[in-house]
């Protein structure tokens, strides 16, 4: 399938999720290609009349929040979220998921953790069978002392760490930390490699998002499949 064509399914689970937000609702919104057309099909419910307030997890979804009218709420504000609409990198039969591989892993955590209800939307192809493997782990850790931190991480998952990347110099997310991407072929106990992860002295936040899902959304060939989710 095209990259033009997974969009489209993207586009169909956005379209889906924007189902799920109500008049005066505050809404939680993600970062990424997937939670774009979320935000752009918010943003046509704004133009239509709907009163809402959002909280962006990055300038780059601010941004366009801003430009399709949206009103954001301050980030120092104690937030009263209804509902996180978020994509995601992987996603795991318990609706376990692997996110940060655009870099705002521990904001969308925050805004995902801060609302009633988190949907999640991919298109099929992010459905795996266990985490792992393909899709590299993201991990925020704090600059200093990252050499250490990422030793610690080797030494506990026994997998590579790559300090991410860009443009030939390292990546900086918007708090200002570095993210490493951890290599590792599977991830069999999410919940336990999440809290051993966070134990680590210099580990900011990590790409797994355990437990979290209310709803996943997911645009097939075939349509757009809905779950509800048990929260763990
Ligand atoms: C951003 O840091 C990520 O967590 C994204 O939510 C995730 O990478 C999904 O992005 P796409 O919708 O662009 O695939």
């Amino acid at each position: 399938m095209s990259v033009t064509d997974l969009d489209q399914l993207k586009r169909a689970a956005a379209i889906k999720a924007v189902d799920y937000v109500r008049d005066g609702m505050v809404v939680g919104l993600g970062t990424g290609s997937t939670a774009k057309h979320m935000v752009l099909a918010l943003g046509e419910k704004v133009k239509a009349g709907m009163k809402l307030r959002a909280v962006p997890t990055s300038q780059e979804t601010a941004s366009l929040a801003e430009r399709c009218g949206i009103v954001l709420i301050d980030a120092d504000n104690r937030w009263m979220i209804d509902v996180t609409i978020d994509g995601a990198d992987q996603v795991d039969p318990d609706f376990n998921l692997v996110k940060g591989g655009g870099g705002a892993l521990l904001k969308e955590k925050i805004v995902a953790a801060s609302a009633k209800q988190f949907i999640v939307l991919i298109d099929y192809t992010k459905q795996v069978p266990v985490l792992g493997g393909s899709f590299p782990l993201p991990i925020e850790v704090i600059p200093f002392g990252w050499g250490s931190t990422a030793r610690e991480i080797e030494t506990l998952t026994h997998s590579r760490v790559v300090l991410r990347q860009r443009n030939g110099s390292p990546f900086l997310t918007e708090s200002g930390n570095l993210i490493v991407d951890v290599h590792l072929p599977r991830i069999d106990q999410p919940r336990d490699l999440e809290a051993a992860l966070n134990w680590i002295p210099g580990v900011v936040e990590t790409g797994l998002f355990v437990g979290r899902t209310d709803v996943l959304i997911v645009g097939t060939p075939h349509g757009v499949e809905t779950y509800h989710a048990t929260r763990r």
